[in-house]
């Protein structure tokens, strides 16, 4: 029998013993093979190395879907001859042409998207962040919400949000029905983008969009950041690190430096570069914000902000730093450092280099 199956699988039969369709042999070599990939299947080895599961820090919270935080959508759609708006945080991408929308099947939205297989997608910003809120929290079964937003029919006919920056228009093409849940798979048939979300080239973009994002185990709406990193790129542009939050003993600085004027242009070359690596690199250093006079570009104001005494330490024995400050000396014509008080610590700055 082994001799048969070698031959079956290396292709050494002779003419002779070559096998015909419904050959007794062929059932023999089938049902071995069967019997021995499900043999391979039901003792597949699973070695786990129990020091190693013991040993991690991290917390096992069991199944929970954690894949957040989410776009937050507005979601339109007809139903009984009126506009009826709800929010819906738990949308998805399904390959390359389906998006996905589940919504509870107690939704009163739900009957007229049934009905009519449409509906619209529109992102969220802060300015709607509000009525967006509004519509997650009451049900068009009681309440009519057809006026909360400003609207024109799209194309194929959904209600597209005049204020949202943009609106996805769907043609649902099947759905997915899970315990309590219709899962409306849509393909997408208009896209309507504000201008001010596109670049130069006409392209969205989406650090102008900014999208509010929506985290359902705290039920919070989170703002977009700053972009780190062009993907696939990452290995040749330096991306920012994750800085470390200002504490008591954190400095706010402004730095105001007159440079002679035949040293300007080097100067800024060297200040640009200090500026640059300090931010990506160092956690503690949250802001380098460099400004030149319009009057008098030779007069420089640097806003320097370090999260800790700590942080300004490490950073004035950098590389880079030092770089800087042998390299400038002569350069300058006059620093006066001059610490400063926020008026609202409450008031944070972002500061990122693109
Ligand atoms: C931030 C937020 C996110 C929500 N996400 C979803 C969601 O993903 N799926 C869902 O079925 N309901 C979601 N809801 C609840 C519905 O928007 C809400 O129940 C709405 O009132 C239903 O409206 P309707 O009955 O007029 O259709 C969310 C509500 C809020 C406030």
């Amino acid at each position: 029998m082994n001799t048969l199956v070698r031959a079956f699988l290396t292709g050494t039969l002779n003419e002779n013993s070559r096998f015909k369709p419904g050959d007794l042999r062929w059932k023999i070599i089938l049902s071995v093979l069967l019997m021995y990939g499900l043999n391979s299947c039901s003792h597949v080895d699973i070695k786990i190395n129990e020091s190693n599961i013991m040993e991690t820090e991290k917390k096992n919270m069991g199944s929970l879907i954690a894949l957040y935080p989410k776009p937050l959508t507005i979601i339109g759609a007809e139903v009984d001859g009126k506009v009826n708006w709800l929010t819906v945080g738990h949308t998805g991408i399904i390959g390359h042409d389906r998006i996905l929308v589940s919504m509870s099947k107690n939704h009163y939205t739900n009957q007229g998207i049934r009905r009519s297989n449409r509906l619209s997608v529109n992102l969220v910003s802060r300015e709607i962040l509000q009525k967006a809120d509004y519509v997650g929290g009451v049900s068009g079964a009681s309440i009519d919400k057809s006026d909360v937003f400003g609207y024109h029919w799209g194309e194929h006919g959904t209600p597209v949000i005049d204020a949202s920056p943009l609106t996805m228009e769907c043609n649902v093409e099947d759905i997915y029905e899970t315990e309590g849940f219709d899962n409306f798979v849509c393909s997408v048939v208009n896209t309507y983008a504000a201008p001010e979300v596109l670049d130069d080239n006409g392209n969205l973009d989406y650090t102008r969009l900014k999208p509010v994002l929506f985290e359902f185990p705290t039920y919070s709406y989170i703002a977009t950041g700053e972009i780190i990193g062009k993907c696939l790129n990452l290995d040749k542009e330096p991306v920012m690190c994750v800085k470390e939050p200002m504490s008591a003993d954190g400095i706010v600085r402004l730095s105001k430096i007159e440079v002679f004027p035949q040293h300007r242009d080097e100067y800024l070359k060297y200040a640009a570069e200090v500026g640059e690596i300090s931010l990506r690199t160092e956690p503690g250093v949250l802001t380098m914000y460099a400004v030149s006079e319009k009057d008098n570009p030779c007069k420089i104001t640097i806003l320097e902000t370090y999260a800790n005494s700590e942080a300004y330490e490490k950073h004035i024995a950098s590389e880079h730093f030092k770089k800087y400050k042998q390299g400038t000396l002569h350069m300058v014509k006059s620093l006066v450092l001059s610490d400063q008080t926020p008026l609202n610590p409450a008031n944070q700055i972002n500061n990122f280099i693109q």
